[in-house]
């Protein structure tokens, strides 16, 4: 099965991408992780991604798509992938449709989460994952079972992100609104998106999602 999660920063792809992924045993593809990976490791694509994924604004289509390319053709991809964070303009959304025409598979299911821009800063503001493992958490919505200790790896080290500052987030808001929003219909029109109230409790939204994907 390969699915594609839409929406704005913040939306909760991330979250239930990651639920997927460990429920079907596929891939979870997020550009974003991709992205501060190579920052991390400071790579020359991190070195130019850094800054501007620092500012809120996309990187350049054509590294991200070059990325993706060679991302899906991994053996951890065979049963299917999760995108989280690809396509995010029109050009990427083109560039999806070559590549999977050229690798024989097709997208099952375009999940569009929907959330008002208020709690989408309030969840980006209250995020921190687990620096071992990645596993995500939020200090009101979604804290660890015990305080300071991952649920996940048990680790006692988190991080939060660079770009989840107040003043970034409005420019990342700007970005999915300008450059990412106009895709949704071009999805909708082929009949392939499914539209998700992401302003419920995450339980809800998975269940949801659950709905879409038992008939997709
Ligand atoms: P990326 O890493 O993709 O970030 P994003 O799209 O801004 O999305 P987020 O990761 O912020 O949010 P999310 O929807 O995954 O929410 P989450 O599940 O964490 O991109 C970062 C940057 O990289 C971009 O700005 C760009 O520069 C670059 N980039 C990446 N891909 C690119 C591309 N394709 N092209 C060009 N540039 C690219 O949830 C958020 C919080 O809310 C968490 O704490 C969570 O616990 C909580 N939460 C989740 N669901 C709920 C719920 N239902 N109720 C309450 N709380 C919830």
């Amino acid at each position: 099965m390969n699915i594609i999660f839409l929406g704005p920063p913040g939306a909760g792809k991330g979250t239930q991408a990651k639920r997927l992924e460990r429920q079907y045993g596929i891939a979870q593809i997020s550009t974003g992780d991709m992205l501060r990976a190579e920052v991390a490791a400071g790579s020359e694509i991190g070195r130019k991604a850094k800054s501007i994924m620092d500012s809120g604004a996309l990187v350049p289509d054509a590294v991200i798509i070059a990325m993706l390319g060679e991302r899906v053709r991994q053996p951890d991809c065979a049963k299917g992938f999760i995108l989280d964070g690809f396509p995010r303009t029109t050009a990427q959304a083109d560039a999806l449709d070559a590549l999977m025409a050229q690798l024989g598979l097709k997208i099952d299911a375009v999940l569009a989460l929907q959330v008002d821009e208020a709690a989408l800063t309030e969840r980006i503001a209250g995020r921190f994952t687990c620096a071992k493992c990645g596993a995500g958490y939020h200090d009101s919505f979604k804290p660890p079972c015990v305080t300071g200790v991952c649920d996940v790896c048990g680790s006692h080290d988190f991080i939060r992100r660079a770009d989840d500052k107040r003043e970034t987030v409005a420019a990342r808001l700007r970005a999915y609104r300008e450059q990412t929003a106009p895709i949704l219909p071009y999805y909708a029109a082929q009949g392939r998106l499914h539209t998700i109230d992401g302003m419920a409790d995450i339980a809800h939204v998975s269940e949801a999602i659950e709905q879409v994907l038992a008939k997709s």
